[in-house]
């Protein structure tokens, strides 16, 4: 059993809190946020996560997982102090690193025993060497400490399944002997563990959100094309994907990727190259063609229902994707700003981002089901698969509707059952149909 100590109760600090918690570890975890704490104290989560209600109930009940806004009673006896704290975009897609800096700084000043610093939040590469400049400074002693970069590569929706079976853990940091006690805390994982410089973890993240970002918009590419040349980018990407060095996964074409960590860490990405005067003609690509995606739906809709003024358009899904309440970066909410510009009315409905939603998008005009979405609909986009849209009486949809016009932006029903069923349906690259374009 080891102490450890989690700045940041958001997605990554809550899940690594309660999942180290769960190897048998007592953990603490601080926020200055009280609503936050007080929430947790009491049982209530401040995300959705599958999973994670009864895990952190289970491990407060055991005695091993606490909550504190008081960095001094987190601090006062952890030997590991993961930093998870939020690095929003700032101006130019520059990561806004002040709450790094604040935790930094805090865990300086309070420090009074050797401690290791684990860096998890996604920080610019370089920010495990200024951190360790940071508690240098406004350290009152000269206590030793050690900062490990240690990415994390959850995703929302399967974060605790992914925390406790990760596909690598790694970890960098200029003292390999720190490094090696952190890789301790995840021996029960029986993961490959992977130890190197700090640079060297912190760019694995960017690189890897990075490239699969790529294989997102290349896909998303592949199925602009397919439009025009009649194929079907779901065969395609399936055809692709039998090929071991390509594999399945991360070729699902639709409306593009969005979420907290995607568009801010293609974009940071592509800072700091530009920053060294490179040219990360790639990553513009991977981004120009994210933003075209979400364009595509709206020029579909237009060779549906002619102007859109005036027009009521239902989102189907508002969440960037679905088993997440997540509305950062959501494709739903650059489709209705774009739809508003045009002049149309829009409404949404989510199964369980409707609260964020409300705050994030408040012109979006809220339905308590897909039924009563449909209702009165000139037109559907399909922005986010959950599941429960997959089963839905798609009969009583078109009944409902004032046109029986849905865009399928996820790809998630058959065009030629959509057809039958008298929608003028439209997917992502399902062939000429979707582009508007002549058979010859
Ligand atoms: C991602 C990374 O997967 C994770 O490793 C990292 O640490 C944080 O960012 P997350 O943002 O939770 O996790 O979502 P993810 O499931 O990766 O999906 C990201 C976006 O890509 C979503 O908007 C999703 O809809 C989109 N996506 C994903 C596609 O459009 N097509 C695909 O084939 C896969």
């Amino acid at each position: 059993m080891k102490n450890i100590a989690v700045i940041g109760v958001g997605y990554v600090g809550l899940v690594t809190g309660v999942c180290f918690a769960d190897l048998g570890n007592r953990v603490v975890c601080v926020d200055i946020n009280e609503e936050k704490i007080e929430g947790l104290k009491k049982g209530i989560m401040p995300i959705y996560e599958p999973g994670l209600e009864e895990l952190v109930a289970r491990n407060v009940r055991a005695g091993r997982l606490s909550f504190t806004t008081s960095y001094a009673e987190g601090l006062k006896e952890a030997e590991f102090v993961f930093i998870a704290v939020g690095t929003p975009e700032g101006v130019d897609g520059e990561a806004d690193l002040q709450y790094v800096r604040m935790a930094a700084r805090s865990i300086a000043e309070l420090m009074d025993h050797p401690m290791i610093i684990v860096n998890k939040s996604t920080v610019p590469v370089g920010t495990g060497d200024w951190v360790a400049d940071i508690v240098r400074e406004y350290r009152n002693s000269d206590v030793e400490f050690a900062v490990v970069s240690n990415p994390e590569f959850l995703r929302e929706g399967s974060a605790i399944s992914d925390f406790m079976y990760p596909d690598r853990v790694v970890l960098g940091s200029l003292n390999r002997e720190a490094a090696e006690k952190v890789a301790q805390l995840y021996l029960p994982l029986r993961a490959p563990i992977m130890i190197t410089d700090l640079r060297t973890a912190e760019m694995i993240k960017y690189a890897s959100n990075a490239f699969l970002a790529t294989r997102i918009s290349f896909i998303n590419e592949i199925a602009n094309i397919c439009e025009a040349l009649g194929a079907d980018v779901k065969e395609v990407a399936t055809g692709m994907g039998y090929d071991k060095r390509i594999g399945h996964a991360f070729l699902d074409a639709g409306v593009g990727y969005g979420g907290s960590c995607f568009p801010k860490d293609v974009k940071a990405l592509a800072y700091m190259a530009e920053i060294k005067g490179r040219h990360p003609q790639l990553l513009r690509a991977v981004m120009e063609i994210n933003n075209y995606q979400r364009r595509a739906v709206v020029r579909k809709l237009e060779e549906a229902l002619g102007t859109l003024r005036g027009k009521t358009i239902g989102l189907l899904g508002l969440a960037f994707k679905p088993n997440t309440d997540d509305m950062r970066e959501a494709p739903s909410v650059h489709i209705a700003n774009m739809l508003f510009a045009a002049g149309a009315k829009v409404r949404g409905y989510d199964p369980v981002a409707m609260r964020n939603a409300r705050r994030v998008a408040p012109q979006i005009e809220l339905a308590d089901d897909a039924y009563s979405l449909a209702a009165g609909c000139d037109a559907i986009v399909v922005v986010t698969e959950w599941n429960e849209f997959k089963q839905l009486d798609l009969e009583r949809i078109r009944d409902l509707m004032n046109r029986p016009v849905l865009i399928d932006g996820r790809n998630i029903y058959d065009p030629a059952t959509m057809r039958e069923l008298g929608f003028y349906y439209r997917g992502m690259g399902r062939g000429y149909e979707d582009s508007g374009a002549e058979r010859r």
